[in-house]
């Protein structure tokens, strides 16, 4: 297993390219197994979560090749329609072939992903919609067994609360039902509008792209796919952050800034200087360029797009931990999502937390201490990189696979911002 080696204190500056989003690549790889042919996916992330879909689609009897941005798929002949706990186990997000399986075959088993780090995770939601559409769903040896007898039937699925993965299952398996779909309080994020994008470049038939209603009309057939997948705002906000941290200042091209409203708002409240363009985000530090800089405290509340991102809280704590004041953060998505507060302490920083309420007393930006530290999911693992680099001393992040799950590159970079930083074996 191989760990990250920080030497902290430096200021991040230059000039940074964001990769294709994780969260939409995954849903639009899937989306390729609604109807056969060879698809077309760009600016797609070479990600260990990228790969682990593959392997899944590969178990499913599609081809593919990618040479690190584009996609190619062929998935004319499916000889399977299960997913095994094998696989599920190792990212949730392959529940995201039930929908278009079962369009396409009319059936799928897929494991039960289980719990994970940052909470139970259910998929009821999924369940639920599947059963409004008539799917036959039982739940056997940790599987989800669903069947239907002839085509998917169109209805009404009301969402108690918004769920990203839920909302793009449903839609997909939608775009081939018989009749009409209704997705109500269907979640917002804009990996579902690229998938919106996408189903209809396929034939798709769909309204309400970007509201919490997505209308779709089921069509008898769909054409194969091309698409571009949308930047990823969480790699964009997490390296917005971390330039904030060590008092830098940075130029972040191609993303959208649009896609990142209430960060932006909460960075500017912290003190940055933040320019934004069409496809490009200019960030500066408070004081950056003056040896002494300062971050102001910001509260953040966790909800669903286009409020402030779960995926995204980690590392604003860490941010936090270095300003000159106290802020509370509240984490309302996920129940288990502090595992990197008791992290984040062994390098100095002052949080208490009670339930899902984070209180974080800055220490001041020359307040954190490197310190060995240990990953424990994706964005507690990015949180503890951005302590990190702020740190004065070295830092030493073990189990970094969490990253590569969704950080392309994080290496390179970082370094091409300057930071010291680099891989070693434990
Ligand atoms: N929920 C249920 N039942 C369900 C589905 C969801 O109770 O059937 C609950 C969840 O437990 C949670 C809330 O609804 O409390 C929202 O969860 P959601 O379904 O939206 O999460 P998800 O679709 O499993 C996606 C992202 C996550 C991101 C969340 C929230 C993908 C592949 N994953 O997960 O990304 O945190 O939405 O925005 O899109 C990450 O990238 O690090 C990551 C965890």
């Amino acid at each position: 297993m191989e760990k990250l080696i920080i030497e902290g204190g430096i200021p991040l500056r230059g000039h940074l390219k964001i990769s294709g989003a994780k969260n939409a690549a995954l849903p639009l790889i899937a989306a390729t197994l609604l109807t056969p042919g060879r698809h077309i996916l760009r600016n797609v992330p070479d990600l260990r979560d990228t790969r682990t879909f593959l392997k899944l689609m590969e178990s499913l009897g599609v081809t593919w090749h990618y040479d690190g941005y584009s996609l190619n798929i062929d998935s004319t002949r499916l000889g399977f329609s299960e997913a095994s706990y094998e696989l599920v186990k190792t990212m949730r997000a392959s529940v995201l072939v039930l929908g278009p399986l079962l369009a396409r075959l009319g059936r799928a088993r897929v494991s039960l992903p289980g719990g994970c780090a940052i909470g139970e995770r259910p998929i009821d939601f999924h369940i639920r919609g599947f059963e409004k559409m008539k799917v036959n769903i039982r739940l056997e040896q940790g599987y989800v067994d669903a069947e239907i007898d002839g085509r998917l039937q169109g209805g009404s699925i009301n969402f108690d609360i918004p769920s990203v993965t839920g909302t793009e299952n449903i839609l997909m398996a939608a775009t081939l039902a018989q009749g009409t779909t209704v997705i109500k309080n269907a979640a917002k994020e804009p990996e579902i509008g690229n998938l919106v994008d996408m189903l209809v470049g396929m034939g798709a038939v769909i309204e309400g792209k970007d509201t919490d209603r997505l209308t779709i009309q089921g069509v008898e057939k769909l054409r194969p796919a091309e698409c571009e997948i949308i930047p990823d705002r969480i790699e964009a906000g997490t390296y917005l952050i971390a330039v904030c941290a060590t008092g830098g200042e940075a130029t972040i091209s191609g993303c959208n800034p649009s896609h990142l409203p209430s960060l932006l708002d909460k960075l500017r409240t912290a003190g940055c200087l933040i320019e934004e363009d069409g496809s490009s985000i200019h960030i500066a530090a408070r004081g950056n360029g003056g040896g002494e800089f300062s971050i102001g405290s910001a509260d953040i509340k966790t909800m669903p797009y286009p409020g402030y991102p779960t995926d995204l809280q980690a590392q604003f704590m860490a941010l936090m931990s270095l300003s000159n004041s106290v802020s509370v953060i509240k984490e309302t998505i996920f129940e288990n999502r502090f595992m990197h507060v008791a992290e984040l302490r062994r390098l100095g920083a002052d949080i208490q937390t009670d339930g899902h309420t984070a209180v974080v007393k800055g220490v001041g930006t020359k307040g954190l201490l490197g310190a060995p530290v240990m990953a424990t999911d994706l964005r507690a693992s990015s949180s503890l990189v951005i302590a990190g680099l702020a740190a004065s001393g070295r830092t030493e992040i073990s189990r970094i696979y969490h990253l590569e799950r969704g950080y392309e590159k994080l290496v390179d970079k970082l370094s091409n911002l300057g930071a010291r930083v680099w891989k070693e074996q434990e």
